[in-house]
C-alpha cells in the first residue's frame, strides 16, 4: 500500500526533478550564463545567499511535507469507516504550539535576513577591504597623466566603468582612462576588465529601462532613464564571460547581449592603448577603399565613429576597432569560428576559454547584419537577407523614413555589401 503510494509520487515527481537537475550541471557546455558557477566575490556572495535560502526551504519543506504525509497516512479512512466516521474532538488551541510556530517562523526569516542584508551591503559598492587586492599599480602608470591623476581615496582607486544601455546594445566607457563617447573612444558590446581588480559599474540608460547582468560575475541591476545606478564586480579568473539585458526593453530585448573579457592587468593596459589608436589607413583603389566610400555615401557615417577616418557619428556603436571584437550586433552575432570554439570549450571544460576572431565568420556576420538592416537586394531586385534583430535602429525604414533617404541611401547590392564588409574588416 505504502510502496504503491510512494512509487506514484515518485513517478509524478521524476520529470520535474529531471528538469530541475538539468539546470544544475556545471559540466554542461551550454551553460554560458549560470549563477551557479560564480567567478568573482560578488557572484559568490549572491550564490551563497541563494544556497542558504534553498537549504532552509528544503528543511521547511521536509518538515511540513513530512507532517502532511504522516497525517494523511495515519488518519486515512479505513475499511468500515464509512458507517462510523471518526470525528475529531474540537480543541481550543495549544498556546505552546502556537507560540512555538510563530517563534520558528520569525527565526527562519531572521536566518534568511542576516546573510541577505549582509549581501545587499556588500554588493552595493566596492567594500574598502577589496581595494588592496585590486592590483591597479600594474596598469595605472600607463594611463595618460600617470599616477598623479589618481586621487588617493579608496573610492578612486577602483576602476570605474560607465555602462550605458541603448536599444539594443550596451556601450562601455572608462572615464578614468579617457575612453568615453565624448572623446570618440567608447567601447560597444564588450567590456574589458583586468583580473582581480574591483570594478565599479555606473549604470545609466539613453532610452528605456535595461538591466545589466553577467551571471557568473554579478547582477542584475537596472539602467534607468534619467537616473544613475551603480554596482560593482570583480573577476577572479581571466576569460570570456556572457552577459545580457535582463529587463524587457522592446522588440530586440532578447538579442541585447554583451560580453565581459577578463584579462591580465598588463594585457588590459595594452588594450587601453589600442582603443585609443586610430584606424589604419585604407589602400587606395582596393575593395576596402570602395567600401569606405560607401560608408560615407550611405550615411553609416552619420551614426558611427571610425577614429582616424570619420568622426561625426556618436549615436551608434564606435566602429574604430570593430574587427577586433568577438561579437557584433549587440553581441548577438558571434565572430568566432563556432567549431573551433566548441572544440576549445570541450578541451578546457569551461565556456570562459575563447578562440580569437575568425575573419570569414566576421565577414559573413557583417554582410548578414548590414544587409538585413539596410535591406540588401540581389541583381534580380529580390531581398537577400532578413532582419537579424527585429526593430533595430539601423533599419532604414525606422531610422531614415524621410523623403529621399529611404530610396537613395540605404539600399545595398550584394557587391556593395561585400565592399563595405571588406572595409570594416580593416578596422582592427
Ligand atoms: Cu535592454 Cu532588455
Amino acid at each position: 500500500m505504502f510502496s504503491r503510494f510512494f512509487s506514484r509520487v515518485g513517478l509524478l515527481a521524476a520529470p520535474f526533478l529531471a528538469i530541475i537537475m538539468a539546470g544544475c550541471s556545471k559540466a554542461d557546455m551550454t551553460v554560458r550564463q549560470s549563477t551557479l558557477d560564480p567567478k568573482g566575490p560578488v557572484a559568490q556572495v549572491q550564490f551563497d545567499v541563494f544556497m542558504a535560502t534553498v537549504w532552509l526551504v528544503v528543511v521547511l519543506f521536509v518538515l511540513v511535507g513530512g507532517l502532511l504525509v504522516y497525517a494523511v497516512i495515519k488518519f486515512r479512512a479505513r475499511p468500515g469507516d464509512e458507517n462510523e466516521p471518526a470525528i475529531v474532538e474540537d480543541g481550543h488551541g495549544n498556546p505552546l504550539i502556537e507560540i512555538g510556530l510563530i517563534t520558528a517562523s520569525i527565526g527562519s526569516l531572521v536566518i534568511i535576513a542576516i546573510p541577505t542584508l549582509n549581501a545587499i551591503w556588500y554588493t552595493d559598492d566596492v567594500p574598502a577591504e577589496s581595494v588592496p587586492t585590486s592590483k591597479l599599480s600594474v596598469w595605472y602608470p600607463r594611463v595618460e597623466g600617470g599616477r598623479e591623476n589618481y586621487a588617493k581615496t579608496v573610492e578612486e582607486q577602483v576602476l570605474e566603468v560607465d555602462v550605458i544601455g541603448k536599444q539594443w546594445w550596451f556601450r562601455f566607457e572608462y572615464p578614468q582612462l579617457g575612453l568615453t563617447n565624448d572623446a570618440k573612444h567608447s567601447v560597444p558590446n564588450e567590456m574589458v576588465i583586468p583580473k582581480g581588480v574591483a570594478v565599479r559599474i555606473n549604470l545609466r540608460s539613453e532610452d528605456v529601462i535595461h538591466s545589466f547582468w553577467v551571471p557568473k560575475l554579478a547582477g542584475k541591476v537596472d539602467l534607468m532613464p534619467g537616473r544613475k545606478n551603480h554596482m560593482w564586480l570583480q573577476a577572479s579568473e581571466t576569460g570570456h564571460y556572457y552577459g545580457q539585458c535582463a529587463e524587457f526593453c522592446g522588440d530586440s530585448h532578447a538579442y541585447m547581449l554583451f560580453r565581459v573579457e577578463v584579462v591580465e592587468p598588463a594585457e588590459f593596459a595594452k588594450w587601453v592603448q589600442r582603443q585609443k589608436a586610430p584606424a589604419e589607413p585604407v589602400a587606395v583603389g582596393t575593395k576596402a577603399d570602395k567600401g569606405k566610400a560607401l560608408f560615407a555615401a550611405k550615411s553609416c557615417v552619420m551614426c558611427h565613429n571610425v577614429g582616424g577616418h570619420f568622426g561625426a557619428g556618436a549615436f551608434g556603436p564606435d566602429l574604430t576597432h570593430l574587427a577586433s571584437r568577438k561579437s557584433l550586433a549587440g553581441a548577438w552575432l558571434d565572430n568566432r569560428d563556432p567549431k573551433a570554439q566548441l572544440a576549445l570549450e570541450q578541451k578546457t571544460g569551461n565556456t570562459e576559454s575563447s578562440v580569437e576572431v575568425d575573419r570569414a565568420t566576421l565577414k559573413a556576420n557583417l554582410i548578414k547584419w548590414i544587409g538585413s538592416s539596410g535591406v540588401a537586394h540581389g541583381a534580380d531586385g529580390k531581398t537577400l537577407t532578413k532582419d537579424v534583430k527585429p526593430g533595430n535602429r539601423m533599419h532604414y525604414y525606422k531610422m531614415f523614413n524621410v523623403a529621399g533617404l529611404r530610396e537613395t541611401n540605404q539600399k545595398f547590392t550584394a557587391e556593395e555589401l561585400d565592399d563595405l564588409a571588406e572595409y570594416l574588416l580593416t578596422l582592427k
